[in-house]
């Protein structure tokens, strides 16, 4: 019976494609004793993106500014959120919404801020954001020697799914593609 209705809701989906909304309004959010200003980025975030990317990868931009401006511009199915504290920007995610998938495109947090939960929270609203939107279910690619960022999406309830071979090609390593299957209320698959 689940399997039918699982698969009368995605027939439903491809006849009346609901409209993507990726509203999202700014807020305070408190963690560990910190205030923390949650929004949506925009262009204006770019030069804060780059410089905590350096923070977290040893210098290095693995997403440079024409990688950032054009998902920004994707207006219609595609999303950043930035976290501030004060005017330093300690963390951002990506998400971009495609047949159903919420597929996360991009998460750091500085590392001062690490291991503090801002991960976590950030990929929770993604995962919320990506529900509202009717997605059945949300995909990542990760080194497969990131034990960390792994382990955080395990926790997730994110599983192995496949290795695409040489995914990060200038060093040679593997990416670990990793699914979460979304739920209803009802706990049977959307
Ligand atoms: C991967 C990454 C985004 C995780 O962000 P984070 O904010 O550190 O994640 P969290 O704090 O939510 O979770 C990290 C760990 O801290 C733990 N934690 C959460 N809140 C905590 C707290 N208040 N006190 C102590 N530990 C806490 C979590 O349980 C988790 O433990 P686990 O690794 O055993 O699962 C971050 O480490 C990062 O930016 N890494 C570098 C960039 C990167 O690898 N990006 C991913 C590319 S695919």
């Amino acid at each position: 019976m689940a399997l039918i209705a699982t698969m009368l809701k995605k027939f439903n989906y491809f006849f009346h494609q609901p409209e993507i909304d990726l509203t999202f309004p700014s807020y305070a959010l408190r963690l560990n004793g910190q205030t923390l200003q949650i929004m949506k980025a925009s262009d204006e975030n770019i030069s804060d993106l780059l410089i905590l990317e350096e923070q977290v990868y040893s210098g290095k931009t693995p997403w440079n500014k024409f990688s950032f401006e054009s998902e920004l511009k994707k207006h219609s199915n595609s999303i950043y959120l930035v976290v501030y504290e004060s005017s330093t920007l300690v963390a951002f995610v990506g998400m971009r919404l495609q047949a159903q998938e919420g597929h996360i495109t991009n998460i750091a947090v500085k590392p001062s801020y690490q291991h503090q939960g801002i991960g976590t929270y950030l990929l929770n609203a993604m995962i919320e954001l990506a529900r509202k939107n009717h997605a059945v279910q949300m995909t990542l690619e990760v080194r497969v020697d990131n034990d960390n960022a792994k382990s955080v999406y395990q926790g997730l309830g994110f599983k192995p799914n496949f290795v695409r071979k040489n995914y990060y090609v200038s060093e040679h390593v593997d990416a670990l593609s990793m699914i979460k299957k979304l739920t209803d209320r009802e706990g049977e698959e959307c």
